[in-house]
C-alpha cells in the first residue's frame, strides 16, 4: 500500500507520548570534559560527535533552546604528574592542552555553545556551592579512608575490579581490571559521600525511567552494579599530596575530588546555582562506558543529594580501537584527530566515524575502511547522484525540473495503474522508503542509533542511484515531448530524493550537505526538518522548487580520497 505522508514528521512525539526525549523543550546536550593531561585522539572527537550530531539535529526539527557544553578537566593526580612530567607546571599544561581541544573540536565543526574549564573561577564557585549543598544536606562526613587508588582513572577501585598483572620490574602488581593501569594503596583522611544511602533513590530513578540510560546493556550494566557493594565514595584528598585542584570551603587541608569538580561542570555550563533552574535536569550527557559509573550512579547521587533531580538521560558509546588493539600511548597507537581530518576531510571523518561508530560494542578504526565507507557513500552513491542528475548534457536548462503525473500517477496499489504511467513497481517502492525516512531517521536519533539513520540514509540513495540507472534518462529524446515529460520527471524525482537527504545528513556532515543543498537551490530557511515535505506534486500539490533555477555548480560534491598505501600513526605504521 503506497501512501507517502505529506508531512513527513508527526508533530512531536515527544509531547504526544510523554516520553520526555526533551524535543520539545529545552535542552542541554554534553560531551564529556577532556583531560587535559593529553592531545585528542578520535575516541573523544567520537565521543564530541555524537552529542554535536544529536545537538544540530534537534536545532533542525526546530525543538525548544539547546546547548551543547563541552571543556577540559584540569584538576586532579592525573594532570599534576603529567605536567611533572612534561617539566611544566599544571596551568602550563592545561592552557595548552586546553587550546587545543578548542581548537580539534572547532576544526570538527563540533557546534559547541559552551566550553568549561574546569580551572575557570566561574565553574570553581560552582564546585564550591555544590559542595556547600552537600555538606548542608548530611551527605558529607570525614573519616579515614584506605584502599587502592588507580590515578589514570582518578579512582579508588574495590577489589572486584582489579587484577594481577606484573609491573616494568616484573613484579608482581595489582592492576585495574578495567583498563589494566597499576593501583597503589593510599590511606588518607577523607571527606565521604554517603553513596551507600542512594542505592534505593537510583533503582527508583531507573525504573521510573527505562531511558534514563542508553543503550539498554548499558542501562542493565547498571542495575547490576546497584545489586553489588555500595560503599561510600571518598570525595576529597590530602591537599599535602594533591594540591592541584579546589580546596574543600572550610577545610584548606583538603582538595575537592577531581571527578565531584568535573560532574559539576554540567551545572556551571547552565550557570549554577543562580540560572541552571530554565535548564536543570534537562540534560543529556554524551559518555564513554568507561566513565558510566561516574554518570550513571555517582552523579545522579550526588545530585539527588544536593537537592536536584538526575539527569534526563545518559548516553553511553563504547570504544575504538586500532586494528583490533586498545589505542594507547605506549603502543604507539594513538589517532590523531587532526591528521585523519586533513587526510579525509572533515565531513568525511565525521561520517565515517558516525556511521560506523556503533555505541553497543567497539569498533575498529584502519585507512582502508575510512576510505572505502567514505569513497562509496559520499563520493560515489551520493556525489555521483548529484553530478549525473545535474550534468548540463542531462539538464541543459539548470533548473529544477517539473514533475509529470501522466508518468508517474498517483495509485495506492501499483497493481492499480493498468500500465497508464512510465513508473515501475521499484519506483513506487523508492517513493515509500524515501517518504518515510525523516520519520525512521528521527526514531534513530531519538533512540541514539545515529549510525542505523545513516545506513538508511545510505540505502536509500542506492536505491535512487538504481532508479536512475533503470531509466537511463541519458538516452530520453528531449526533443519528443511525451520523452521529455518522462525525463524531467526522473530528474524531478532524483532532486527530490537528493534535497530529503542534503536536509537529512546535515548534522553529520554540514558543509557537504550545505553544498549538497546549495546546489539545488534550497534556502537556508527550507533547511529544517520540520517542515519537510517530500514530492508535493505526486500528491497534485505544488512544488516550491519545480521550476527554480539550480544553485551554482561549485564542482564535484565530495572527492574520492585516495588509497594511500601507508598510513603513520603516532610512531607506528598503521
Ligand atoms: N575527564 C573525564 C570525563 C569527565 S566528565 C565529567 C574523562 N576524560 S577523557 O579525556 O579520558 O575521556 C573523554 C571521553 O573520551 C570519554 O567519553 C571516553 O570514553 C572517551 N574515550 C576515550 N578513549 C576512547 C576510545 N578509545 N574510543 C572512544 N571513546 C573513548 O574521562
Amino acid at each position: 500500500m503506497l501512501r507517502p505522508p505529506r508531512r513527513l514528521f508527526p508533530p512531536n512525539r515527544a509531547a504526544a507520548t510523554g516520553t520526555g526525549t526533551g524535543l520539545d523543550r529545552r535542552l542541554l546536550l554534553s560531551t564529556p570534559i577532556f583531560y587535559a593531561n593529553g592531545p585528542p585522539h578520535i575516541g573523544h572527537l567520537y565521543s564530541a560527535l555524537l552529542a554535536d550530531a544529536l545537538h544540530r539535529y534537534r536545532g533542525l526539527r526546530g525543538a525548544g533552546p539547546g546547548r551543547l557544553s563541552t571543556g577540559t578537566d584540569e584538576h586532579g593526580l592525573k594532570i599534576q604528574q603529567a605536567a611533572a612530567a612534561a617539566g611544566t607546571s599544571p596551568p602550563e599544561l592545561c592552557e595548552r592542552i586546553s587550546g587545543l581541544f578548542r581548537q580539534t573540536l572547532t576544526q570538527a565543526a563540533v557546534s559547541f555553545t559552551e566550553f568549561t574549564r574546569t580551572s575557570q573561577p566561574r565553574h570553581q564557585r560552582a564546585v564550591r556551592r555544590f559542595w556547600g549543598a552537600l555538606r548542608d544536606a548530611g551527605a558529607l562526613y570525614k573519616g579515614s579512608y584506605e584502599g587502592w587508588y588507580c590515578t589514570p582513572e582518578e579512582s579508588f577501585l574495590p577489589e572486584s575490579q582489579l587484577a594481577e598483572s606484573r609491573d616494568a620490574q616484573g613484579r608482581l602488581c595489582k592492576v585495574s581490571a578495567e583498563s589494566g593501569h597499576q593501583v597503589h594503596w593510599t590511606k588518607e583522611e577523607n571527606y565521604m559521600f554517603r553513596l551507600s544511602a542512594f542505592r534505593d533513590p537510583l533503582r527508583e530513578w531507573l525504573r521510573d525511567n527505562p531511558r534514563a540510560v542508553s543503550p539498554e546493556p548499558f542501562y542493565q550494566r547498571v542495575l547490576l552494579w546497584l545489586e553489588e557493594d555500595l560503599p561510600d565514595l571518598s570525595v576529597s584528598r590530602e591537599r599535602s599530596r594533591l594540591p592541584w585542584g579546589i580546596p574543600v570551603p572550610g577545610d584548606p587541608t583538603q582538595t575537592i575530588y577531581v571527578w565531584v569538580d568535573a560532574l559539576v561542570n554540567y551545572l556551571s555550563a547552565v550557570g549554577y546555582p543562580e540560572e541552571h533552574g530554565g535548564w536543570w535536569p534537562a540534560a543529556h550527557h554524551v559518555v564513554g562506558k568507561d566513565i558510566l559509573r561516574f554518570h550513571a550512579v555517582y552523579w545522579p547521587a550526588l545530585l539527588m543529594a544536593a537537592g536536584l533531580a538526575p539527569p534526563q538521560r545518559v548516553l553511553v558509546h563504547s570504544h575504538w580501537t586500532v586494528r583490533g588493539q586498545k589505542m594507547s600511548k605506549s603502543l604507539g597507537n594513538v589517532v590523531d584527530p587532526v591528521g585523519c581530518m586533513g587526510r579525509y576531510t572533515v565531513d568525511g571523518f565525521r561520517y565515517f566515524l558516525l556511521r560506523q561508530g556503533v555505541p553497543e560494542r567497539d569498533c575498529d578504526y584502519y585507512h582502508e575502511k575510512v576510505v572505502k565507507v567514505v569513497n562509496s557513500e559520499l563520493a560515489d552513491a551520493l556525489g555521483g547522484l548529484l553530478n549525473r542528475s545535474t550534468a548540463p548534457s542531462i539538464n541543459p536548462s539548470n533548473t529544477f525540473p517539473p514533475f509529470s503525473q501522466s508518468c508517474f500517477p498517483k495509485v495506492s496499489d501499483y497493481r492499480e495503474t493498468g500500465g497508464r504511467g512510465r513508473a515501475s513497481a521499484e519506483d513506487y517502492e523508492l517513493l515509500v522508503s524515501v517518504a518515510s525516512l525523516p520519520l525512521r531517521v528521527a526514531t534513530y536519533f531519538e533512540g541514539f542509533q545515529i549510525y542505523k539513520a545513516l545506513e538508511c540514509i545510505a540505502l536509500c540513495v542506492r536505491q535512487t542511484n538504481s532508479f536512475f540507472q533503470r531509466h537511463q534518462p541519458w538516452k530520453l529524446n528531449r526533443q519528443d515531448p511525451s520523452e521529455k515529460l518522462w525525463l524531467d520527471t526522473i530528474l524531478h524525482v532524483t532532486l527530490e530524493c537528493l534535497r530529503v537527504y542534503g536536509t537529512l545528513l546535515q548534522p553529520v556532515v554540514p558543509h557537504t550537505a550545505d553544498k549538497l543543498l546549495s546546489r539545488l537551490a534550497v534556502q537556508p530557511q527550507e533547511r529544517g526538518l520540520s517542515g519537510l515535505v517530500f514530492l508535493p506534486r505526486y500528491h497534485g500539490e505544488p512544488c516550491p522548487f519545480e521550476g527554480r533555477g539550480l544553485g551554482e555548480d561549485s564542482g564535484l560534491l565530495f572527492h574520492r580520497l585516495e588509497k594511500a598505501k601507508h598510513q603513520w600513526v603516532g610512531s607506528r605504521e598503521l
